[in-house]
Protein backbone atom coordinates (compact mmCIF):
# COMPACT_ATOMS: atom_id res chain seq x y z
CA UNK A 1 0.00 0.00 0.00
CA UNK A 2 1.33 3.46 -1.16
CA UNK A 3 1.38 6.13 1.68
CA UNK A 4 2.17 9.74 1.05
CA UNK A 5 2.15 12.88 4.40
CA UNK A 6 1.99 16.00 3.89
CA UNK A 7 3.16 18.08 6.69
CA UNK A 8 3.06 21.58 8.03
CA UNK A 9 1.21 22.64 5.14
CA UNK A 10 0.59 26.62 5.29
CA UNK A 11 -3.33 26.47 4.09
CA UNK A 12 -4.83 23.17 3.24
CA UNK A 13 -7.67 24.65 0.92
CA UNK A 14 -10.62 23.38 -0.45
CA UNK A 15 -11.98 21.22 2.39
CA UNK A 16 -15.13 19.64 1.55
CA UNK A 17 -17.17 17.25 2.95
CA UNK A 18 -20.95 16.09 2.47
CA UNK A 19 -21.49 17.90 -0.90
CA UNK A 20 -23.04 16.47 -3.75
CA UNK A 21 -23.97 19.29 -5.83
CA UNK A 22 -21.78 22.34 -7.57
CA UNK A 23 -21.27 25.41 -5.58
CA UNK A 24 -23.80 28.37 -6.13
CA UNK A 25 -24.65 31.92 -4.69
CA UNK A 26 -22.82 32.66 -1.37
CA UNK A 27 -21.26 28.96 -1.28
CA UNK A 28 -19.12 29.99 -4.42
CA UNK A 29 -17.11 31.94 -2.28
CA UNK A 30 -16.43 29.28 1.00
CA UNK A 31 -13.40 28.01 0.71
CA UNK A 32 -12.57 26.02 3.88
CA UNK A 33 -9.13 26.11 4.99
CA UNK A 34 -6.87 24.48 7.45
CA UNK A 35 -3.67 26.11 8.67
CA UNK A 36 -1.00 24.66 9.77
CA UNK A 37 -2.64 21.17 8.66
CA UNK A 38 -1.40 18.05 7.25
CA UNK A 39 -2.85 15.59 4.73
CA UNK A 40 -2.59 11.95 4.43
CA UNK A 41 -3.08 9.80 1.16
CA UNK A 42 -3.32 5.59 1.03
CA UNK A 43 -3.07 4.20 -2.34
CA UNK A 44 -4.14 7.76 -4.05
CA UNK A 45 -6.75 8.81 -1.92
CA UNK A 46 -7.30 11.42 0.49
CA UNK A 47 -7.12 8.99 3.67
CA UNK A 48 -7.26 11.69 6.72
CA UNK A 49 -6.52 15.17 7.15
CA UNK A 50 -6.18 17.83 9.89
CA UNK A 51 -4.31 20.13 12.62
CA UNK A 52 -0.66 19.61 12.66
CA UNK A 53 -1.37 19.25 16.54
CA UNK A 54 -3.61 15.96 15.53
CA UNK A 55 -0.79 14.41 13.55
CA UNK A 56 -0.57 12.06 16.43
CA UNK A 57 -3.43 9.72 14.90
CA UNK A 58 -1.10 8.29 12.19
CA UNK A 59 0.40 5.61 13.56
CA UNK A 60 2.25 3.17 10.97
CA UNK A 61 5.16 5.02 9.59
CA UNK A 62 6.53 2.00 7.73
CA UNK A 63 6.50 2.65 3.70
CA UNK A 64 5.52 6.39 4.07
CA UNK A 65 6.77 9.19 1.46
CA UNK A 66 6.91 12.42 3.52
CA UNK A 67 6.52 15.74 2.16
CA UNK A 68 7.06 18.69 4.11
CA UNK A 69 5.04 21.46 2.78
CA UNK A 70 6.56 24.83 5.32
CA UNK A 71 5.52 28.14 4.03
CA UNK A 72 2.95 26.34 0.86
CA UNK A 73 -0.59 25.65 0.38
CA UNK A 74 -1.76 22.80 -0.63
CA UNK A 75 -4.99 22.75 -3.27
CA UNK A 76 -7.21 20.29 -5.29
CA UNK A 77 -5.79 19.94 -8.85
CA UNK A 78 -8.15 22.47 -11.24
CA UNK A 79 -10.23 20.62 -13.33
CA UNK A 80 -10.18 22.34 -16.80
CA UNK A 81 -13.71 21.30 -17.87
CA UNK A 82 -13.50 23.24 -21.42
CA UNK A 83 -10.85 22.51 -23.74
CA UNK A 84 -9.42 21.87 -27.46
CA UNK A 85 -6.44 20.69 -26.77
CA UNK A 86 -5.54 18.16 -29.36
CA UNK A 87 -5.07 20.18 -32.55
CA UNK A 88 -2.34 20.11 -35.49
CA UNK A 89 -0.59 23.30 -36.08
CA UNK A 90 -0.84 26.68 -33.78
CA UNK A 91 -2.01 29.59 -35.51
CA UNK A 92 -0.05 32.44 -35.06
CA UNK A 93 -0.64 34.46 -38.48
CA UNK A 94 -3.83 34.76 -37.37
CA UNK A 95 -2.92 36.69 -34.31
CA UNK A 96 -0.90 39.12 -36.91
CA UNK A 97 -3.88 39.44 -38.98
CA UNK A 98 -6.14 40.45 -35.77
CA UNK A 99 -3.35 42.60 -34.50
CA UNK A 100 -3.53 44.33 -38.19
CA UNK A 101 -7.38 45.05 -38.02
CA UNK A 102 -9.11 41.60 -38.75
CA UNK A 103 -12.05 40.24 -36.44
CA UNK A 104 -12.01 36.64 -35.11
CA UNK A 105 -15.27 36.26 -37.28
CA UNK A 106 -13.90 37.76 -40.51
CA UNK A 107 -10.81 35.60 -39.85
CA UNK A 108 -13.58 32.47 -40.01
CA UNK A 109 -15.55 33.96 -42.59
CA UNK A 110 -12.41 33.55 -44.92
CA UNK A 111 -11.96 29.99 -44.20
CA UNK A 112 -9.76 30.57 -41.76
CA UNK A 113 -10.13 29.79 -38.12
CA UNK A 114 -11.44 26.37 -37.55
CA UNK A 115 -11.59 25.39 -41.09
CA UNK A 116 -7.53 26.38 -41.18
CA UNK A 117 -7.43 23.82 -38.30
CA UNK A 118 -9.78 21.07 -39.77
CA UNK A 119 -7.24 21.40 -43.31
CA UNK A 120 -3.88 21.08 -40.71
CA UNK A 121 -5.29 18.32 -38.79
CA UNK A 122 -6.44 16.17 -42.32
CA UNK A 123 -2.68 15.41 -42.76
CA UNK A 124 -1.26 14.89 -39.64
CA UNK A 125 -1.06 11.40 -38.14
CA UNK A 126 -2.72 9.91 -35.29
CA UNK A 127 0.81 9.05 -33.77
CA UNK A 128 1.94 12.99 -34.22
CA UNK A 129 -1.23 14.48 -32.58
CA UNK A 130 -0.83 12.10 -29.67
CA UNK A 131 3.23 13.25 -29.08
CA UNK A 132 1.49 16.82 -29.38
CA UNK A 133 -1.36 16.34 -27.22
CA UNK A 134 0.85 14.70 -24.40
CA UNK A 135 3.40 17.03 -24.52
CA UNK A 136 0.54 19.78 -23.54
CA UNK A 137 -0.47 17.83 -20.97
CA UNK A 138 2.35 17.73 -19.42
CA UNK A 139 2.64 21.76 -19.76
CA UNK A 140 -1.02 22.41 -18.06
CA UNK A 141 0.11 19.51 -15.01
CA UNK A 142 3.16 22.16 -14.36
CA UNK A 143 0.75 24.74 -13.75
CA UNK A 144 -1.99 22.74 -11.71
CA UNK A 145 -4.31 21.12 -13.93
CA UNK A 146 -5.14 17.62 -12.81
CA UNK A 147 -8.36 16.60 -15.03
CA UNK A 148 -9.52 18.09 -18.61
CA UNK A 149 -11.84 17.67 -20.97
CA UNK A 150 -10.95 17.62 -24.59
CA UNK A 151 -13.11 17.93 -27.90
CA UNK A 152 -12.90 16.78 -31.32
CA UNK A 153 -13.92 19.49 -33.83
CA UNK A 154 -11.09 20.31 -36.16
CA UNK A 155 -11.91 16.89 -38.39
CA UNK A 156 -15.62 17.95 -39.52
CA UNK A 157 -15.53 14.59 -41.77
CA UNK A 158 -16.29 11.34 -40.64
CA UNK A 159 -13.10 9.81 -40.39
CA UNK A 160 -11.18 12.97 -39.21
CA UNK A 161 -13.17 13.45 -36.45
CA UNK A 162 -13.17 9.80 -35.37
CA UNK A 163 -9.23 9.72 -35.73
CA UNK A 164 -9.40 12.97 -33.33
CA UNK A 165 -12.00 11.20 -30.55
CA UNK A 166 -9.61 7.77 -31.04
CA UNK A 167 -6.19 10.21 -30.28
CA UNK A 168 -8.52 11.52 -26.87
CA UNK A 169 -8.89 7.75 -25.81
CA UNK A 170 -4.91 7.15 -26.23
CA UNK A 171 -4.56 10.34 -23.91
CA UNK A 172 -6.81 8.85 -21.76
CA UNK A 173 -4.86 5.74 -21.45
CA UNK A 174 -1.60 7.06 -21.61
CA UNK A 175 -1.95 10.38 -19.30
CA UNK A 176 -2.41 10.72 -15.36
CA UNK A 177 -4.74 13.61 -15.86
CA UNK A 178 -7.95 12.94 -15.91
CA UNK A 179 -9.63 13.03 -19.41
CA UNK A 180 -13.53 13.54 -20.63
CA UNK A 181 -14.23 13.69 -24.49
CA UNK A 182 -16.53 15.66 -25.98
CA UNK A 183 -17.71 15.07 -30.00
CA UNK A 184 -18.03 18.92 -31.55
CA UNK A 185 -18.68 17.53 -34.93
CA UNK A 186 -20.81 20.78 -35.13
CA UNK A 187 -17.83 22.84 -34.88
CA UNK A 188 -18.27 24.26 -38.56
CA UNK A 189 -19.58 23.66 -41.67
CA UNK A 190 -16.73 22.24 -44.27
CA UNK A 191 -16.44 24.47 -46.99
CA UNK A 192 -18.01 21.36 -49.32
CA UNK A 193 -21.11 21.51 -47.16
CA UNK A 194 -21.24 25.50 -47.15
CA UNK A 195 -24.62 25.43 -49.71
CA UNK A 196 -25.73 22.34 -48.14
CA UNK A 197 -25.46 22.85 -44.16
CA UNK A 198 -28.41 20.11 -43.87
CA UNK A 199 -26.49 17.97 -45.09
CA UNK A 200 -23.65 18.02 -43.31
CA UNK A 201 -26.22 17.73 -39.80
CA UNK A 202 -27.81 14.54 -41.37
CA UNK A 203 -23.95 13.24 -41.67
CA UNK A 204 -23.16 14.26 -38.67
CA UNK A 205 -26.26 12.64 -37.21
CA UNK A 206 -27.04 9.55 -39.46
CA UNK A 207 -23.39 9.31 -40.19
CA UNK A 208 -20.58 10.24 -37.56
CA UNK A 209 -23.07 9.86 -34.18
CA UNK A 210 -23.67 6.21 -34.50
CA UNK A 211 -19.62 5.02 -34.99
CA UNK A 212 -19.06 7.14 -32.23
CA UNK A 213 -21.69 5.61 -29.73
CA UNK A 214 -20.55 2.30 -31.45
CA UNK A 215 -17.18 2.84 -30.36
CA UNK A 216 -17.97 4.17 -26.85
CA UNK A 217 -15.58 7.55 -27.83
CA UNK A 218 -17.08 10.29 -26.36
CA UNK A 219 -18.85 11.07 -23.18
CA UNK A 220 -20.13 14.34 -24.72
CA UNK A 221 -21.92 16.40 -27.61
CA UNK A 222 -21.30 19.95 -28.17
CA UNK A 223 -22.45 22.59 -30.86
CA UNK A 224 -20.70 25.75 -31.83
CA UNK A 225 -24.43 27.33 -31.70
CA UNK A 226 -23.64 30.76 -33.26
CA UNK A 227 -24.08 33.17 -36.00
CA UNK A 228 -22.58 31.98 -39.07
CA UNK A 229 -22.02 28.48 -37.18
CA UNK A 230 -25.33 26.42 -36.44
CA UNK A 231 -28.51 27.55 -35.44
CA UNK A 232 -30.51 26.91 -32.50
CA UNK A 233 -32.56 24.90 -34.57
CA UNK A 234 -29.64 22.99 -36.00
CA UNK A 235 -28.50 22.45 -32.24
CA UNK A 236 -31.76 21.24 -31.48
CA UNK A 237 -31.22 18.66 -33.86
CA UNK A 238 -27.81 17.54 -33.19
CA UNK A 239 -28.14 17.44 -28.84
CA UNK A 240 -31.95 15.30 -29.70
CA UNK A 241 -29.79 12.67 -31.32
CA UNK A 242 -26.67 13.20 -29.41
CA UNK A 243 -28.36 12.16 -26.07
CA UNK A 244 -30.59 9.62 -28.40
CA UNK A 245 -26.79 8.19 -28.35
CA UNK A 246 -26.32 8.30 -24.99
CA UNK A 247 -23.64 11.42 -25.08
CA UNK A 248 -25.16 14.01 -22.88
CA UNK A 249 -24.93 17.84 -24.22
CA UNK A 250 -21.83 20.71 -23.16
CA UNK A 251 -22.30 23.13 -26.10
CA UNK A 252 -20.46 26.65 -26.94
CA UNK A 253 -23.48 29.13 -27.07
CA UNK A 254 -23.77 33.35 -26.56
CA UNK A 255 -19.70 34.15 -27.78
CA UNK A 256 -20.67 36.49 -30.18
CA UNK A 257 -24.38 36.46 -30.02
CA UNK A 258 -27.99 35.66 -28.32
CA UNK A 259 -29.87 33.29 -30.19
CA UNK A 260 -31.82 31.22 -27.93
CA UNK A 261 -28.76 28.14 -27.93
CA UNK A 262 -28.91 28.33 -23.91
CA UNK A 263 -32.70 27.51 -23.35
CA UNK A 264 -32.02 24.61 -26.03
CA UNK A 265 -29.09 23.23 -23.89
CA UNK A 266 -31.53 23.39 -21.07
CA UNK A 267 -33.75 21.88 -22.69
CA UNK A 268 -31.65 18.61 -23.65
CA UNK A 269 -29.92 19.06 -19.40
CA UNK A 270 -26.78 20.38 -20.80
CA UNK A 271 -23.97 19.48 -18.21
CA UNK A 272 -22.72 23.07 -19.11
CA UNK A 273 -23.14 26.03 -21.40
CA UNK A 274 -20.07 27.35 -22.16
CA UNK A 275 -18.62 30.88 -23.37
CA UNK A 276 -22.31 33.04 -22.36
CA UNK A 277 -19.74 36.83 -22.97
CA UNK A 278 -22.99 37.73 -24.14
CA UNK A 279 -26.46 37.20 -22.32
CA UNK A 280 -29.52 38.19 -21.96
CA UNK A 281 -31.96 38.68 -18.54
CA UNK A 282 -33.66 35.66 -20.28
CA UNK A 283 -30.90 33.40 -21.06
CA UNK A 284 -30.39 34.51 -16.78
CA UNK A 285 -34.00 33.43 -15.94
CA UNK A 286 -33.45 30.15 -17.66
CA UNK A 287 -30.62 29.40 -16.00
CA UNK A 288 -31.53 30.21 -12.51
CA UNK A 289 -34.40 27.19 -12.86
CA UNK A 290 -31.65 24.89 -14.34
CA UNK A 291 -29.13 22.05 -13.46
CA UNK A 292 -26.88 23.25 -15.84
CA UNK A 293 -23.79 24.63 -14.96
CA UNK A 294 -22.53 27.76 -16.41
CA UNK A 295 -18.74 28.20 -17.78
CA UNK A 296 -16.81 31.37 -18.33
CA UNK A 297 -13.68 31.06 -20.44
CA UNK A 298 -11.81 34.73 -19.63
CA UNK A 299 -8.62 33.71 -21.57
CA UNK A 300 -11.06 34.04 -24.54
CA UNK A 301 -12.14 36.72 -23.75
CA UNK A 302 -8.44 38.48 -23.01
CA UNK A 303 -7.01 36.69 -26.40
CA UNK A 304 -10.00 38.16 -28.56
CA UNK A 305 -10.50 41.49 -26.97
CA UNK A 306 -14.42 40.57 -26.39
CA UNK A 307 -16.58 41.20 -23.60
CA UNK A 308 -15.93 38.81 -20.63
CA UNK A 309 -18.65 36.79 -18.75
CA UNK A 310 -20.99 38.88 -16.78
CA UNK A 311 -20.52 36.00 -13.82
CA UNK A 312 -20.81 38.50 -11.23
CA UNK A 313 -24.69 38.57 -12.43
CA UNK A 314 -24.86 34.71 -12.87
CA UNK A 315 -23.77 34.10 -9.43
CA UNK A 316 -25.46 36.74 -7.88
CA UNK A 317 -28.52 34.57 -9.36
CA UNK A 318 -27.64 31.17 -7.58
CA UNK A 319 -26.58 30.08 -11.24
CA UNK A 320 -23.68 27.02 -10.61
CA UNK A 321 -20.36 28.59 -12.01
CA UNK A 322 -17.58 27.25 -13.47
CA UNK A 323 -14.63 28.36 -14.92
CA UNK A 324 -11.93 26.46 -17.71
CA UNK A 325 -9.51 27.70 -20.24
CA UNK A 326 -10.68 26.78 -23.89
CA UNK A 327 -7.31 25.89 -24.52
CA UNK A 328 -7.03 25.63 -28.28
CA UNK A 329 -4.91 27.34 -31.33
CA UNK A 330 -7.77 29.82 -32.33
CA UNK A 331 -9.27 31.84 -29.69
CA UNK A 332 -6.79 30.43 -26.52
CA UNK A 333 -3.92 29.71 -26.78
CA UNK A 334 -2.96 28.90 -22.87
CA UNK A 335 -3.99 26.05 -21.28
CA UNK A 336 -2.83 27.54 -17.58
CA UNK A 337 -5.54 27.76 -14.89
CA UNK A 338 -3.48 29.84 -12.55
CA UNK A 339 -4.28 32.67 -15.68
CA UNK A 340 -7.75 31.90 -15.78
CA UNK A 341 -7.67 32.16 -11.74
CA UNK A 342 -6.39 35.93 -12.20
CA UNK A 343 -8.45 36.65 -15.12
CA UNK A 344 -11.75 35.98 -12.88
CA UNK A 345 -10.34 38.03 -10.41
CA UNK A 346 -8.97 41.22 -12.31
CA UNK A 347 -11.68 41.07 -15.11
CA UNK A 348 -15.07 39.39 -13.83
CA UNK A 349 -14.39 40.31 -10.27
CA UNK A 350 -14.80 37.12 -8.73
CA UNK A 351 -13.25 36.67 -4.90
CA UNK A 352 -9.86 34.58 -5.38
CA UNK A 353 -12.22 31.88 -3.03
CA UNK A 354 -14.76 32.09 -6.27
CA UNK A 355 -12.58 31.87 -8.39
CA UNK A 356 -10.86 28.50 -7.10
CA UNK A 357 -13.84 26.86 -6.07
CA UNK A 358 -15.03 27.45 -9.69
CA UNK A 359 -11.87 26.26 -11.14
CA UNK A 360 -11.60 23.03 -9.10
CA UNK A 361 -14.96 21.41 -7.74
CA UNK A 362 -17.59 23.49 -10.09
CA UNK A 363 -15.14 22.33 -12.79
CA UNK A 364 -15.12 18.73 -12.13
CA UNK A 365 -18.96 18.68 -11.72
CA UNK A 366 -18.88 20.47 -15.40
CA UNK A 367 -16.90 17.02 -16.46
CA UNK A 368 -19.63 15.16 -13.84
CA UNK A 369 -16.34 14.34 -11.32
CA UNK A 370 -17.58 16.08 -8.85
CA UNK A 371 -17.67 12.94 -6.69
CA UNK A 372 -14.38 11.79 -7.29
CA UNK A 373 -12.41 15.04 -7.63
CA UNK A 374 -12.05 18.80 -7.34
CA UNK A 375 -12.14 19.05 -2.97
CA UNK A 376 -10.12 17.82 -0.36
CA UNK A 377 -12.41 15.16 0.67
CA UNK A 378 -12.11 12.10 2.92
CA UNK A 379 -12.34 9.08 -0.21
CA UNK A 380 -11.37 11.35 -3.09
CA UNK A 381 -8.29 10.86 -5.76
CA UNK A 382 -5.87 12.80 -4.57
CA UNK A 383 -5.05 14.97 -7.37
CA UNK A 384 -2.92 17.92 -5.98
CA UNK A 385 -1.61 21.33 -5.89
CA UNK A 386 1.16 21.66 -3.84
CA UNK A 387 2.34 25.53 -4.03
CA UNK A 388 5.71 27.44 -3.65
CA UNK A 389 5.74 29.58 -0.85
CA UNK A 390 3.40 32.44 -0.59
CA UNK A 391 2.91 34.69 1.78
CA UNK A 392 -1.34 34.33 1.60
CA UNK A 393 -4.05 32.64 -0.78
CA UNK A 394 -4.50 35.61 -2.29
CA UNK A 395 -0.95 35.14 -4.09
CA UNK A 396 -2.14 32.49 -6.36
CA UNK A 397 -4.36 34.84 -8.15
CA UNK A 398 -2.77 38.27 -7.49
CA UNK A 399 0.34 37.04 -8.70
CA UNK A 400 -0.21 37.01 -12.44
CA UNK A 401 1.97 35.21 -14.84
CA UNK A 402 3.74 33.45 -12.39
CA UNK A 403 3.93 30.03 -11.60
CA UNK A 404 3.30 29.58 -8.24
CA UNK A 405 2.73 25.50 -8.45
CA UNK A 406 5.69 23.82 -7.18
CA UNK A 407 4.12 20.15 -8.04
CA UNK A 408 1.18 18.82 -8.81
CA UNK A 409 0.54 15.54 -7.78
CA UNK A 410 -1.86 12.84 -9.57
CA UNK A 411 -2.95 9.75 -8.77
O1 LIG B 1 -14.28 27.95 -28.00
N1 LIG B 1 -15.76 29.16 -30.53
C1 LIG B 1 -15.55 28.06 -31.01
N2 LIG B 1 -14.54 27.25 -30.77
C2 LIG B 1 -13.34 27.62 -30.09
C3 LIG B 1 -12.32 28.23 -30.97
C4 LIG B 1 -11.92 27.36 -32.06
C5 LIG B 1 -10.82 27.88 -32.91
O2 LIG B 1 -10.72 29.10 -33.19
O3 LIG B 1 -10.03 27.04 -33.33
C6 LIG B 1 -13.65 28.49 -28.89
O4 LIG B 1 -13.30 29.67 -28.82
FE1 LIG C 1 -14.20 26.19 -27.01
Amino acid sequence: MSKLLIKNIKGLVGILENNSAPLKGKELGKLETIEDAFLAVEDGRISMYGKMQDLAGITDWSDLEVIDAEGKYVLPAFCDSHSHLVFAKTREEEFVDRIKGLSYEEIGKKGGGILNSARKLADMSEVQLVEDALKRLELIKSTGTGAIEIKSGYGLSTEAELKMLRVIKTLKEKSDVSIKATFLGAHAFPTEYKDNQDGYVDLLINEMLPKIAAENLAEYIDVFCERNYFTAEQTDRILEAGVKAGLKPKIHVNQFSVMGGISVGVKHNAVSVDHLEELSDEDVAVLKNAKTIATALPSCSFFLSIPYTPIRKLIDNNVACALATDYNPGSTPSGNMLFVNSLACIKMKMTPEEAINATTINGAYAMELGDELGSITVGKKANLIITKTMPSLDYLAYSFGENVVERTILS
